[in-house]
């Protein structure tokens, strides 16, 4: 055969043309991307982020091999529109993913509200240049839209090729002990509705012995089935909402939690190495359920941690990311891949267990936490990026930047371009990732907390640092378990509370003109910015009406009727 070329071509056609396969061979395939979400994990509950009683070596050493971000923020305090930013790019009031309404994210998975199809995930621009792209875990955007033909908020119709998890989130309901999101706001239900059962039956009993039986059957009917009833569906919290998905399918009915962290690693371990096969890019997002509430681990990790049942869920986190580092090194792709790891919003500070201990993170010295869109403690995240080679080692990037940011940079990372119809609000940060630029990534971030912006960030381009520019703050005497976005349960600040962040991190002392003469600018500045912002925005239908957050019996997932019970078999490994 050689000696065939040999006599037909030139010999110096045939070393150009070894020449250039050699090159091509030698030319690493385009970048791989990993995600890492983890869920409410507050900044002070992080080693590298300056936490020294808790173990999480495995994030501190990607830290090390990368880039920390101290100076990190999510769109929105709560899982949901953060969620949705992430992936879009876009402040999520673009989308109709902020509320107006007490509910700020989705609660019951056979509701119809969720990321519009025509929004354009980082995914789904990675899919169409050739990546795998697999999404693992919590996805909390929605998932049937008119019937159960019709997933269209499904992970599968947003960019992923596959797609192991839970549809909706982890709900306290989902764990061993009688913690409930039900009970958490109305202690008393279970012993009203049981009261009213009683009164009810005897009451009934005794109209129909003296001969009314319309009216007995009526009280009967209207304080005896409907309290029944409203029992039965906080009890079933766990089957309704707790399914868990392997793409279209509901492979597991009610969640079982111990044991899904490793679950999880498992299905990551099975998608990469496959995509590899392949020899293809590819797109992990690993959406944990930790460190949300139910608390759960492996037997392994329980009662391990110096901070209870929370420092073990945050220990077992750090594990699973120890494993996609290894899965990365394995499978020798460590160099050639982008790494973000993050947390969707601050720690749940006001979160508190069934025995009345504390079961939510620490923000260090931030003020606030989940829930509250304006204050710190609530979007200020850790965060950290590993790309060997290309993100230099070590680096702390102390300019103020956004999750909004993460769909711009992640496509300039695979070489691809955002889409240009519409508004995309973060920018490309790529360019401080790589040292070639230490400006903050936007001299105005908003702060949304539902549909109202409650503070405004502001990072003029003459380096007098970050300011915060505060309009309103949740009333901290209403704020039980969650905190309001608007009405009575929200102070109003006029003239706004303004904080320079450098200065004053932790927003503990609001300043004046007299203070700084500054003030008086970066007011106006800000209030230009704000009405610029909301001339952008466009009336878009609304995913948290009434209409699309109710329950539809006929959107319910169900695995096996009429009980609606499953799951796959696997076992809870002993070693790990
Ligand atoms: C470390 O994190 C735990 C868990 O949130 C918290 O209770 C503790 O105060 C933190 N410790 C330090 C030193 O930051
Ligand atoms: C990966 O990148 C690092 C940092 O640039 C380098 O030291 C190491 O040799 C590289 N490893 C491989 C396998 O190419």
């Amino acid at each position: 055969m050689l000696s065939l070329l040999r006599l037909r071509l030139p010999a110096w056609l045939l070393l150009l043309t070894l020449v250039v396969a050699a090159a091509y061979a030698a030319t690493p395939g385009r970048p791989n991307i990993v995600v890492l979400l983890a869920d409410d994990l507050g900044y002070g509950d992080v080693g590298c982020f300056g936490n020294t009683t808790i173990s999480t070596p495995n994030i501190d050493r990607l830290a090390q091999n990368g880039a920390v971000l101290t100076h990190h923020t999510a769109a929105a305090a709560v899982c949901t529109p953060s969620r949705a930013a992430l992936l879009t790019g876009r402040y999520p009031v673009r989308s109709g993913m902020e509320s107006y309404f007490k509910n700020k994210v989705f609660i019951i998975v056979a509701a119809s509200g969720g990321l519009p199809t025509n929004e354009t995930t980082f995914a789904k621009v990675l899919q169409q240049q050739g990546y795998s792209t697999g999404y693992i875990g919590k996805w909390h955007l929605g998932l049937y839209c008119t019937s159960k033909d019709d997933p269209c908020h499904h992970p599968l119709r947003h960019g992923f090729d596959y797609f192991y998890g839970l549809p909706l989130t982890n709900l306290k309901d989902f764990g061993a002990d009688d913690g409930s999101v039900v009970t958490t706001y109305f202690p008393n239900i279970f012993r009203f509705c049981y009261t009213a059962m009683a009164l009810s039956a005897a009451f009934s009993y005794l109209l129909f012995r003296s001969g009314r039986p319309i009216a007995a059957s009526f009280v009967f009917a209207l304080f005896f089935v409907d309290p029944a009833v409203l029992v039965f569906f906080v009890k079933s919290i766990p089957t309704l909402n707790g399914v868990v998905m392997r793409n279209f399918d509901v492979v597991e009915q009610p969640v079982r939690l111990p044991g899904m962290t490793q679950r999880l690693v498992a299905e990551s371990q099975r998608f990469v190495r496959s995509a590899v096969a392949e020899e293809k890019p590819f797109l992990l997002f690993l959406s944990f359920i930790h460190v949300h509430t139910a608390l759960f681990s492996h037997p392994f990790f329980a009662g391990k941690s110096a901070h209870g049942r929370y420092g073990d869920n945050v220990e077992e986190l750090d594990w699973a990311i120890g494993k996609v580092t290894e899965l990365l090194q394995e499978t020798d792709q460590t160099n050639n891949t982008f790494v973000y790891f993050t947390s969707d919003n601050g720690a749940h500070v006001q979160e508190i267990g069934v025995n009345g201990e504390r079961e939510g993170g620490y923000n260090g010295i931030f003020r606030g936490g989940k829930t509250m869109g304006g204050w710190e403690g609530g979007i200020r995240v850790p965060t950290v990026v590993s790309w060997p080679g290309r993100v230099p080692s070590g680096l702390k990037i102390e300019a103020s930047t956004s999750q909004l940011d993460v769909m711009p940079t992640l496509l300039a990372v695979a070489g691809a371009e955002p889409p240009r119809d519409r508004v995309i609000d973060g920018s490309n940060i790529l360019p401080l990732l790589r040292k070639e630029s230490a400006a903050a990534s936007h001299e105005f971030l908003f702060h949304y907390c539902g549909i109202h912006i409650h503070a405004v960030r502001y990072t003029p381009r003459d380096g007098s640092g970050t300011w915060k520019v505060h309009f309103m703050s949740p009333n901290p005497a209403l704020c039980t378990y969650v905190c309001h976005c608007y009405g009575s349960y929200v102070l109003r600040h006029d003239p706004p509370l303004i904080f320079h962040l450098d200065s004053d991190p932790s927003e503990s002392r609001p300043l004046s003109e007299r203070d700084d003469p500054s003030v008086a600018r970066v007011r106006a500045a800000v209030a230009e910015a704000v009405a610029k912002h909301k001339a952008s925005l466009q009336l878009v239908p609304q995913q948290f009406d009434f209409f699309h957050s109710v329950w539809r019996p006929w959107l319910q997932p169900c695995c096996s009727y009429p009980f609606c019970s499953c799951h796959e078999n696997y076992t809870l490994a002993d070693t790990l």
